[in-house]
């Protein structure tokens, strides 16, 4: 079972990102034969700062394996260390109708957010399927906000079998996070970038307790019960805590008698104890620079194997050898 996901290089990681995305593929990667990669030419569709990229790339990388990415058990590389998905997207666009790109609504949606149109954006999906089929993913982890890209990944994968043979390309099946899993942000709004209400797992304790003092609450007096309905100080602090721990801190809150203060105190803690051993983790691999290269290139390594083998499959299918 080959499991695959790509994660777009964007900036800082979040409490959002590790909860909804890294996690859950550190967990999966003990279920299967697990590729996962730096998403860094799909970053380029909407941003064109070079001197960012290359950074956003590395922070990725160190922040991944700092939360548990595994090199052993999974390949790890960057996308754009296998220029062969480049061909294999342009096989795919010959079969892929204008009709399916203009239903696909990230398109839309990052216009209305004032990317500029232009045709990598538009052809985003292409790209995806071709990252997903060049290495015969049978599962794919991802968000909702991505499921649309996978079923543009099946129709193609089984359009190129039908017009060139079965077996030609591996039809893939998504593993979609339901909305349980979505992180709130300081502001009660799904923790975002784009909301600018996202906690950062790594950095400076101060400045990081400090936001979540920021954390909207109401007025509740301090002796009086504070309701656990929408409370984004309980929907973070579940994430830190183990059982009994979270069940005092929801009988603090209805028994009154704690302020906000001290509740988000209380938060902050269990946060920044919840990250020590990926923060020990990450200063380990920041001390040692060469890991990284090492590791992204051993992963280019076998990625690139497994790309030959699938894309002179596809190659031959289609006529070119
Ligand atoms: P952002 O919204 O901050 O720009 P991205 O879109 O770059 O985050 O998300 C990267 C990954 O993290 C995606 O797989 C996405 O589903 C996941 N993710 C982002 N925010 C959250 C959240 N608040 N809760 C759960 N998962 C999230
Ligand atoms: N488009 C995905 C995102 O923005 C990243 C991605 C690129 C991806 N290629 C992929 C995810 C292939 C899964 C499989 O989150």
């Amino acid at each position: 079972m080959r499991i695959l996901t790509g994660l777009q290089p964007s900036g800082k990681l979040h409490v959002g990102n590790y909860f909804g995305a890294m996690q859950p593929a550190v967990e999966l990667q003990e279920k299967g034969e697990a590729f996962y990669f730096i998403a860094d030419y799909h970053a380029m569709t909407s941003s064109s700062d070079a001197a960012a990229l290359k950074q956003n790339c590395r922070e990725l990388a160190i922040d991944f394996l700092a939360c548990g990415l595994d090199p052993q058990r999974a390949v790890f590389f960057r996308q754009s260390a296998v220029p062969e998905v480049n061909e294999l997207a342009w096989i795919l666009s010959t079969a892929c109708p204008m009709s399916l790109l203009n239903k696909c609504h990230s398109y839309k949606d990052k216009v209305a957010q004032g990317i500029s149109p232009n045709h990598a954006l538009f052809a985003y999906p292409v790209l995806m399927a071709a990252d997903i089929l060049l290495y015969d993913a049978n599962l794919v982890p991802v968000g909702k906000d991505q499921k649309q890209h996978v079923e543009v990944t099946r129709d193609l994968a089984i359009k190129i079998n039908q017009a060139h043979g079965e077996g030609t390309l591996v039809v893939p099946e998504p593993i979609i996070r339901d909305d349980t899993s979505i992180v709130m942000g300081l502001d009660g709004r799904k923790m975002s970038k784009s909301y600018n209400n996202t906690l950062p797992i790594f950095g400076d304790e101060k400045p990081l307790k400090k936001l979540i003092m920021r954390i909207i609450t109401d007025s509740t007096p301090v002796e009086e019960p504070k309701s656990t309905d929408n409370s984004t100080i309980l929907a973070l602090y579940k994430l830190f805590a183990d059982e009994p721990t979270f069940g005092r801190m929801i009988a603090d809150h209805q028994q009154g008698g704690y302020g906000y203060g001290d509740l988000k105190k209380r938060l902050a803690e269990a946060y920044w104890d919840y990250f020590t051993d990926m923060r020990a983790k990450r200063q380990e691999i920041l001390e040692n620079t060469d890991y990284v290269d090492e590791v992204l290139q051993a992963g280019a390594q076998r990625a690139r194997e497994e790309a030959e083998k699938v894309l002179g499959r596809v190659r031959r299918a289609v006529g070119l050898i």
